[in-house]
């Protein structure tokens, strides 16, 4: 009988190591976004192949506003312009596109671009791809809060994951961070508490399919205990 290996449903991923990549090559930063993009695209298309029902990537932090105006700017662009690209595509692809994030503090112009992505994609079923774009784990947390407090709901852990702003999906059950840092840059700090975690050392516009396969193997030996026992897991009754 051939081996049973599980495939995670859920998978996000913290694209690191664009503007090292440039560097590396003695091009502008935002050549390593660029090329970031093109990586994203493969990476969405292996997805459903693979069994994978859920993306979700981390494109843009809250904190990545600090960064020089020059490189922040670069970043709305390629957004704007992936959009305009990309969606026909994605729409071909049977992708569902959805933005995670505050839109509020967007330009009108990317807000639009989000929002026009999202519905020309609603209906679409083989890949929910969740990009995190001005988005931080703390703000989403103290959002939802924020969110039920106003209601006057009470909080408790499952109307807090219900108000979060990633509720339409099951929480992911592998998170890769590309790059070779081993943090989670402020990325979903709620929902990741029971996440596989796998650090590549590869920077971002390096990653590919072949990658992706090896996180996967990965994560098909790992034991998901959820707090219980091996045994437990192996006998049922035990
Ligand atoms: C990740 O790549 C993409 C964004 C944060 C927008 P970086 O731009 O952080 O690349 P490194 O980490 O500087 O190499
Ligand atoms: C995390 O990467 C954010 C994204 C990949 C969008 P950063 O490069 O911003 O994280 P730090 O600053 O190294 O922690
Ligand atoms: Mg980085």
């Amino acid at each position: 009988m051939a081996e049973q290996v599980s495939v995670p449903r859920h998978i996000a991923i913290v694209m690191d190591g664009n503007g090292r990549w440039a560097s590396r090559r003695f091009m502008p930063r935002i050549a390593g976004h660029k090329q970031g993009v093109d990586t994203l695209k493969r990476i969405v298309r292996a997805c459903p192949e693979r069994g994978i029902e859920a993306l979700t990537v981390f494109a843009f932090s809250s904190e990545n506003w600090n960064r020089p105006a020059e490189e922040v700017s670069g970043l709305m662009d390629i957004l704007a312009m992936a959009l305009s690209r990309e969606v026909p595509k994605l729409q071909r692809d049977g992708v569902r596109l959805r933005f995670v994030g505050a839109r509020e503090n967007l330009s009108v112009r990317v807000r639009r671009g989000l929002e026009e992505a999202e519905a020309a994609t609603a209906s679409n079923t083989e890949l929910t791809l969740n990009v995190c774009f001005n988005y931080g784990g703390r703000w989403d947390i103290a959002s939802a809060a924020a969110r039920l407090a106003a209601t006057g709901e009470p909080i408790t852990e499952q109307s807090l994951s219900g108000a979060l702003s990633l509720a339409h999906c099951a929480d992911p059950d592998l998170l890769i961070r590309t790059g070779n840092e081993m943090r989670l840059s402020n990325f979903l700090l709620w929902q990741a508490a029971y996440s596989e975690l796998y650090f590549s050392e590869l920077l971002w516009p390096d990653f590919d399919e072949a990658a992706l396969d090896v996180a996967l193997l990965e994560y098909g030996r790992r034991e998901r205990r959820f707090g219980k026992t091996s045994d437990q897991l192996s006998d049922p009754a035990a």
